[in-house]
């Protein structure tokens, strides 16, 4: 249950490893280690013309320093500018984090599979997130609300170690008014101010109890978290079709070269990063 796409549409000079310049137009930080970046193309033709699938990835650069591999958390829906959000853990996110609006960066992409949207409508569907594992989720979410007459129920439940690690909280505070949507939140353990929900995400999930009829649930977060969703999942009836997630294992290419991302039999940048729980559940104890 996963869409396609064609990573040549968008070459910089023929080159695969060549990326396009873009410039920052805005930086919010989302929590103490991760922020989420807007941007542009340098070229306006490029600007015009980009198109992408929620749940692609793209390979950003800082010149001189490296590459990374993050989705692109906004909505293709919504193409005034592209997003992405990261957590500073090694060499190019903190060089990515020291940047400001108006620096340039490299982007190559989009790359990956996506959401496959054609077997998503019509459904009911289970938004199920942990820290900034809702980044790729809220690209598909903001899709979904887009396009709201094209869905059926939806069900996010969302949470973070603690209120100070809830990312996209403007995101939340809308989605939380949007009588369309069930948005249940849930922190660890909260602090003095904290006045909501309590618990790990399984556990919440579990206690909300979505059905699995007509349903998809499509989960992002944390391993852990991944790893403990699923057998909720499967309690509450969704078979191993109806679950999918994104990965974002050891990407350092993206295009399905360096082999560093293989899980099982599959390369995560090229046959993911989208995948159904049937696709991986062999692997995904011992793997990820
Ligand atoms: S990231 Fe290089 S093969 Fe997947």
């Amino acid at each position: 249950m996963t869409g396609v796409t064609d990573t040549k549409r968008f070459l910089a000079g023929g080159n695969v490893y060549l990326p396009h310049i873009a410039i920052i137009e805005r930086v919010i930080d989302e929590t103490p280690g991760v922020r989420t970046f807007h941007f542009n193309f340098k070229d306006e033709k490029l600007r015009e013309e980009f198109t992408f699938e929620s749940g692609q990835f793209g390979e950003y650069s800082v010149f001189g320093v490296g590459e990374a591999p993050f989705c692109i958390s906004s909505s293709p829906t919504r193409s005034d500018h592209l997003e992405f959000a990261l957590q500073r853990v090694g060499r190019v996110t903190n060089a990515l984090h020291r940047l400001g609006v108006g620096a340039e960066i490299g982007f190559r992409g989009p790359y990956g599979n996506g959401f496959s949207l054609n077997q998503l409508q019509g459904k009911n569907l289970v938004f199920v997130g942990g820290g900034i594992g809702l980044a790729p989720l809220r690209s598909l979410i903001w899709n979904v609300i887009d396009n709201r007459g094209k869905y059926q129920n939806i069900d996010i439940i969302y949470g973070a170690r603690s209120p100070a690690d809830l990312c996209f909280n403007y995101d939340l505070d809308t989605w939380e008014k949007d009588k369309t949507v069930n948005m249940v939140i849930t922190v660890d353990k909260g602090d003095e101010s904290w006045t909501g929900r309590e618990g790990f995400v399984p556990a919440v999930l579990e206690q909300v109890a979505p059905s699995a009829t007509n349903a998809v649930a499509i989960v992002c977060g944390p391993p852990i978290m991944i790893r403990f969703t699923f057998p909720v999942l499967e309690k509450l009836g969704f078979t191993p079709e109806q679950m999918i997630t994104t990965l974002e294992k050891r990407m350092k290419c993206g295009i399905g070269k360096c082999g560093r991302c293989n899980i099982g039999n599959l390369y995560v940048c090229r046959d993911g990063p989208v995948f159904t729980y049937a696709q991986i559940k062999d692997f995904i104890s011992s793997e990820y």
